[in-house]
């Protein structure tokens, strides 16, 4: 049933289409797994076939904790893909992360819980331990990094992507242990995607885009939604830059 397809593209909260997606078809894919967030949309992109999914559903109403991520990940590869890419919103730890930055994690350290994490888990699967040394495949990091430098948008190269449970905000002391443990980053929906991917030997690297300080990071009192969303909305707009200077 599958077709080559050159990048994959998951979306979080703030992308919910794909810009310049022609000729688009949507596919709406039955998985061992249950449903995945929404239909994929295959279309051409600069002459290559670009697939995209948004992880929480075209209209946003699955929250992180409820993203069926072995679907999503497992309908991508079937369509196909063995490239892809995820779009995640984060908070910011580290200095340098401040609203607006995009960064190109290299690390993460899992603080979800209760969700499905391997596709190992069903009865009679082969049970596979994955390296997971680089969760993010450094072949693709270099990629993406090097079509961000070639368009002119400034990325961090590397940080830690502290995953948690959400869908609340952390509190203070829970980012203050965060840095103590050496995350960079925060946000609700990296993990168990990346380690799925790998399962099913797909590149997977995550493109982070920074809302909003993470708790007690920055100067505010308490973190205001609508700053988020404005945050979003311009960090956003790096990611068709350079998805597509990626497939020229
Ligand atoms: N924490 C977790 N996830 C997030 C945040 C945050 O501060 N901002 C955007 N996603």
């Amino acid at each position: 049933m599958s077709r080559h397809i050159d990048l994959a593209l998951i979306g979080g909260t703030g992308l919910y289409r794909f810009p310049g997606l022609e000729a688009a078809e949507r596919h709406a894919v039955d998985t061992p797994y249950g449903h995945p967030s929404d239909s994929v949309v295959v279309g051409r992109l600069g002459g290559k076939r670009v697939a995209f999914l948004a992880r929480h559903g075209e209209s946003h109403t699955i929250p992180p904790h409820r993203v069926n991520y072995r679907a999503n990940v497992w309908a991508l590869h079937h369509l196909g893909a063995r490239r892809v890419i995820g779009v995640n919103a984060v908070g910011g730890i580290r200095a340098d992360m401040g609203p607006r930055v995009v960064a190109l994690p290299d690390q993460i350290i899992d603080y979800t819980s209760e969700r499905l994490t391997s596709f190992c888990d069903v009865a009679g699967a082969e049970v596979k331990h994955i390296d997971f040394s680089e969760p993010y495949t450094a072949a693709l990091r270099k990629d993406l990094l090097a079509a961000a430098t070639r368009v002119g948008v400034a990325v961090v190269d590397g940080g830690c992507y502290g995953a948690t449970q959400g869908p609340r905000l952390e509190t203070r002391a829970e980012i203050a242990r965060m840095r103590r443990d050496g995350c960079d980053l925060v946000g609700m929906t990296g993990m168990p995607e990346a380690a799925l991917a790998r399962e099913l030997e797909l590149e997977y690297a995550c493109i982070a885009l920074v809302a909003n300080w993470a708790a007690g990071c920055g100067d505010e009192a308490e973190i205001s939604l609508p700053e988020i969303f404005a945050n979003l909305e311009a960090a956003t707009a790096a990611v068709p830059r350079i998805v597509t200077a990626m497939l020229d």
